[in-house]
């Protein structure tokens, strides 16, 4: 393996100087590989990813683009799979303790050092990811494994990320330089985000859903509409529908609201805790969890020309973001 990890490391590195290079929409680097934006490191873990996971017919992806509500999308796929070992008012769900971040782990954190990691957790494993399809490792691709893909509108995917990366970026980096915020916008309209652009890889999921049944395509704005609803399109796509039981007893409801933004955000370890992501606290993943607050920060014609943007490119497809 030692082997293999070395000439792994020599062709990236030959790879990585070969590539087109520009700061992107939070002002940091940004790779492209194939159509894609990715920071140096998570590239190299996400090509380690792509050559070594092994998928097992029972694993559970999650594919999101950053701010595009992955930390929600974890928090209810964990507490619909384990409803039967903790229900969602048990006062010791791990979601009480732990943020879903630490519960359900991302692949491209798992591969950032190790590109053999040791995989124990018992079966069935919830992963995270924020890679394209066509990235996804073969394993995953050919077995019966269950993706669930959640997408957002692009307006709010660049305001959320304005927000984190002025919030967060300054006390990681205390040389990072900030943008202006019409500059960012141009660099996300161009896709140029890290794992962007969002809607070719919404696109993508979108499309792959028709032939490929164990893809469950998700929109942010609908869980927010009727989580209920969704909740029961999870659990139905998972192989572990609500029986009428589970339904009269509200069990849908006491997960929507364990869950919720107004719940998670005020647990102790997501206001205080940090560390579920390496160097970041967990709150900074909680602001306001709202859908069309990009109302507040794009201007009409901002939003126009974003809107235009993702409309070309979904034109005739079907898909609305
Ligand atoms: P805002 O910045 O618009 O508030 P990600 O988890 O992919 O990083 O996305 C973060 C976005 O999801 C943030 O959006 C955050 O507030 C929102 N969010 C986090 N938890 C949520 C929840 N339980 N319900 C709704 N939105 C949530």
């Amino acid at each position: 393996q030692d082997a293999e990890v070395l000439a792994e490391n020599n062709d990236f590195q030959e790879l990585l100087q070969s590539l087109p290079f520009q700061r992107g929409t939070i002002n940091l680097p940004l790779h492209l590989y194939k159509g894609f934006w990715y920071f140096d490191h998570s590239l190299e873990a996400v090509m380690a990813f792509h050559r070594h996971f092994q998928a097992q017919d029972s694993d559970i992806i999650l594919v999101t683009a950053p701010k595009s509500g992955t930390t929600w999308l974890k928090s209810l796929v964990y507490a619909v799979v384990h409803r039967s070992q903790y229900t969602a008012t048990d006062q010791n769900h791990p979601l009480l303790t732990t943020n879903p971040h630490g519960v359900v782990p991302f692949l491209e954190l798992i591969y950032r050092n190790n590109k053999f990691p040791d995989f124990t957790s018992s079966p069935p494993r919830i992963l995270a990811t924020h890679v394209p399809y066509f990235m996804l490792p073969e394993s995953i691709k050919t077995s019966k494994c269950q993706i669930i893909y959640l997408c957002r509108n692009p307006k709010d995917i660049f305001v959320s990320m304005w927000h984190f990366g002025n919030n967060v970026l300054p006390k990681r980096y205390p040389s990072w330089q900030p943008i202006s915020i019409e500059e960012s916008f141009e660099r996300f309209c161009k896709g140029i985000e890290m794992f962007g652009p969002c809607w070719e890889q919404a696109l993508e999921y979108w499309k792959l859903r028709i032939e490929k049944p164990e893809v469950l395509f998700l929109k942010f704005e609908d869980l927010k509409a009727d989580i209920n609803v969704q909740l029961k399109r999870i659990a139905e796509h998972l192989g572990c529908p609500f029986s009428p039981e589970e339904e009269n007893r509200g069990v849908i409801e006491d997960i929507a609201h364990l869950c919720s933004f107004q719940h998670l955000s005020n647990i102790e370890v997501n206001k205080t805790g940090e560390g579920s992501i390496p160097q970041l606290e967990n709150s900074v993943f909680f602001r306001k969890g709202e859908v069309g607050d990009w109302v507040n920060i794009l201007t009409p014609s901002m939003a126009e020309k974003l809107d235009q943007v993702v409309e070309q490119k979904l034109h005739n497809s079907g898909l609305t973001l």
